[in-house]
This record gives C-alpha cells, structure tokens and sequence, in this order.
C-alpha cells in the first residue's frame, strides 16, 4: 500500500500555476498500485466528437440527443433514431484517438495498474492502446437485436447481414430492429460492468476523472466512492463541475493538452 497521501497533497493553494498543480498530480498518481480514471465526452472533444451537452451540430442541431437516446424514441421512431446513430457512428469513423486518449493508454508504462472507466461509446480508448476498458455505457461500434432474443444482449455484426436498405435493419433470428449497443436514458448500465466500476472505484489508490461533467449516474457517483474510500481524486477538465469539489487537485484545461504534460512528469518522477 503507497505511503498515505500527505495534507501538502491534499491542499492546493489557491493561484498555484498549472505546472505546479500537473507536478503535485504527478506525485499523487506515482504512488499509485492501481490508477482508476473515469472519462467521459471531453476526452474525445478534442477529437473533434461534440461533448453530449453540447449544441449538436448542423442535421440534428434540432433534436435534444436525451430525446433521441431513449427506448421510447427508438420505438416511436426507429428510423430516425438509427439515422442518428450512424450519423454519430460516421463522426467516430471520420475521428481518431486524441493526445488524451494516447496519453492515458501511456501511464500503464509507468503504474502498475491503470483501469478506464468510460462513459464514451466511441471505443477510442482501446484504439490509443489502454489495456483494460470498462464500458459504462456500452459502444456506438456494436449492434444488437432490440429484444436480445438470445440473451442479453444479442450482438448482431451488421457486416454479416444479407444486403438490404432496411432501416433500421432486422435481427436475423427474430427479425425484430437492431439497436446500437448502448445504455439509453432511463436503462440499466451493463451489471458486470457496473460491479466492476464500483469495485474498483473503492478500491484503488486514485481515481482521475477526465472531461466528464458529473451530471449522469451511476456514473457520477464513481468519484465519490473513490474519496469516501479515502482515495485520492484528480480531475482534468477545462470547466469546474459537480466532481470539482471532491477533487484533491483539480487541473482546470483541456486533456489534450493537461494529460501529456502529467505523464511527462510522471515518467520523469518514475525513473528518478
Ligand atoms: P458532457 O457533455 O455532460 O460533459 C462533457 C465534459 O467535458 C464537460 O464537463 C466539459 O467541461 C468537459 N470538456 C469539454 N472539453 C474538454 C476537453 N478538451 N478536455 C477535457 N474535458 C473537456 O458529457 P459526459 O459528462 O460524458 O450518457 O456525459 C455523461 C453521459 O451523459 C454520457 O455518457 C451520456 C450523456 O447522457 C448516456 O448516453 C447514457
């Protein structure tokens, strides 16, 4: 077990430059067996995919993605929702993994251990390299049949389907609409994955939260069973939110450019 952390690592006076504040997270997460962090859209905002909360941009700027991202849209309209989701599917196609993403899958060469919690569906996390990924709600890439007629979930790869311009296109078992493999408003996160997050929030040594706005649960629980557990918690994120003050150091800008600089000096305070 690393050393506890000290109230000098606790406390961050106020004005203390930014290079000051990446050096003390730096000395929080090396000491860390196992590093939890837990993202959500910031970390691929830099990758050009709008953050949820965000105006969404030209076609769908109408639609409020908490209307569309629901079953009961999905039943009123199938078509429509589909549309929308191979619309999202194109941005993460047209998209690659950011600084962000690269820098995260860098720290398992400097910890023992680096579990992601994501709330992303864009798989980008395991493009940049991180080892082991827990999905919270689920993954824009993945299709499956609306009823799961063979067990939940009923993942149907859409590249093996007969052609066809069915939209959207039908489960080849019970013929009922394929869905996107995803957690939808008012749906139950995967179990198994939900287990593990709570599991490992409580038992790591820090949990950095990244880009995520802390609004959606369970999810944005996840920080504060890591701090009641006595972790330590590091957020990065270019606005304060709900998390912020939950946080032992909170690193106010943008991952893309925070995270490489922490694991910068994360590798220098590893070989030292
Ligand atoms: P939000 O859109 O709610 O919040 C995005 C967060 O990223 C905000 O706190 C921004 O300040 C921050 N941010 C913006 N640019 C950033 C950058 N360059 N680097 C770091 N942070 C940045 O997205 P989420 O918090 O991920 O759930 O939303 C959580 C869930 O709400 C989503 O998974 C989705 C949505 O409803 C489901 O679809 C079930």
């Amino acid at each position: 077990m690393p050393e506890p952390l000290t109230e000098a690592d606790r406390s961050h006076p106020a004005g203390v430059d930014m290079d000051e504040l990446i050096a003390r997270a730096a000395s929080i997460l090396v000491r860390a067996r196992t590093l939890v962090v837990l993202t959500g859209a910031g970390v691929s905002k830099e990758s050009g995919i709008p953050t949820f909360r965000e105006a969404q941009t030209g076609l769908w700027a109408r639609y409020d993605p908490q209307e569309l991202a629901t079953r009961q849209a999905f039943r009123r309209d199938p078509e429509l929702v589909w549309r929308w989701y191979q619309f999202r599917r194109s941005l993460v196609a047209a998209a690659r993994p950011n600084p962000a993403h690269r820098a995260l899958a860098e720290l398992e060469r400097f910890l023992p251990r680096v579990i992601v919690l994501t709330q992303n569906i864009d798989g980008f996390h395991q493009a940049a390299g991180s080892s082991d990924v827990v999905e919270l709600h689920g993954s824009i890439g993945r299709s499956r049949c609306f009823a799961d007629c063979r067990g939940e979930p009923t993942l149907i790869d859409l590249a093996a389907l007969p052609g066809g311009d069915a939209v959207p296109p039908r489960c080849p078992y019970c013929h009922d609409y394929l869905r996107p493999d995803v957690v939808w408003f008012g749906e139950p996160l995967p179990q198994a994955a939900l287990q593990r997050a709570w599991l490992v929030s409580a038992q790591c040594d820090v949990m950095m939260v990244v880009g995520t706005s802390g609004v959606v649960y369970p999810a944005a629980a996840l920080p504060r069973i890591a701090r009641e557990a006595g972790n330590a918690v590091v957020e990065v994120n270019p606005e304060p939110g709900g998390i912020t003050p939950l946080a032992d150091v909170f690193l106010q800008g943008p991952a893309g450019t925070v995270l490489p600089i922490l694991v910068r000096m994360l590798g220098g305070l590893s070989e030292s």
